[in-house]
């Protein structure tokens, strides 16, 4: 089962704030026909001195922790930025040192639950994968030497893959931060006349955490 939220940028941060979009639905007017469609969350970042302001620690306490609840239960979750060039996805996911993303934040959070709930009989592993597809072409980040392009295959019972990316273990979020800095070093990014430094590719940042229960008694796990 996959959960997912949508994080939709509509306009650059400098015009409007950040809006998350996915389930409780409302009605609004545009082009005169009215629309319907669904959101959770309206978020507003124009000026950090406005009450009304939302900072990355609001943003992640709205999306993040849930999503880290529900993939410890075991479900797949996602969470997709949308939105044009300039609009904040970047910002939104990644963040800068001192005002960390939802990622950032996620892989703290899951680090820190993890030390919490491993016990002699419960086990942690933790891998990511980290990818592009810009024109069609699909790039593994994570390798140096990745300036192949890889292919999607389907399997038959998990659906599409990427075959041949790689998948890297991490113990900490610096192994993570590490590796998503060197990953983003080989990501396409050119200059668009909103974003000096856009991202022109989509990028699929993966993390996979396995949960190993073992029966301490039989050795059964
Ligand atoms: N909520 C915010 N608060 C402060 N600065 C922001 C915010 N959102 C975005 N910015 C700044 O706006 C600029 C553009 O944002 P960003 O690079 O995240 O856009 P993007 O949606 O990833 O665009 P592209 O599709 O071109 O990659 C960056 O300099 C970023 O630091
Ligand atoms: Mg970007």
């Amino acid at each position: 089962m996959y959960l997912s939220s949508v994080l939709l940028l509509p306009l650059p941060p400098c015009y409007h704030g950040n809006v998350v979009i996915s389930e409780v639905p409302a009605v609004a007017t545009l082009k005169k026909e009215p629309k319907t469609f669904a959101f959770d969350h309206c978020f507003w970042s124009m000026e950090d001195s406005n009450v009304k302001f939302a900072n990355q620690e609001i943003v992640f306490n709205c999306l993040g922790k849930d999503i880290l609840e529900r993939a410890f239960e075991g479900y797949n979750a996602c969470i997709l930025a949308y939105g044009q060039t300039g609009s904040g996805k970047s910002y939104s996911m990644m963040g800068t040192n001192e005002q960390k993303g939802i990622i950032p934040r996620l892989c703290d959070a899951l680090f820190d639950q993890i030390k919490e709930k491993e016990a002699n009989d419960l086990g942690f592993k933790v891998e990511v994968s980290y990818m592009e597809i810009y024109n069609e072409k699909v790039r593994d980040l994570l390798d140096p030497k990745g300036r192949h392009n890889l292919r999607v295959r389907e399997h038959n019972i998990l659906g599409p893959y990427v075959d041949d990316l790689s998948t890297l273990a991490v113990s900490a979020f610096q192994d993570i931060n590490t590796l998503m800095s060197e990953g983003n070093k080989s990501r396409t990014v050119a200059a668009t006349n909103m974003n000096s430094e856009s991202s022109r590719s989509h990028a699929v940042f993966s993390i996979i955490v396995t949960q190993t229960l073992s029966d301490l008694q039989t050795g059964v796990s």
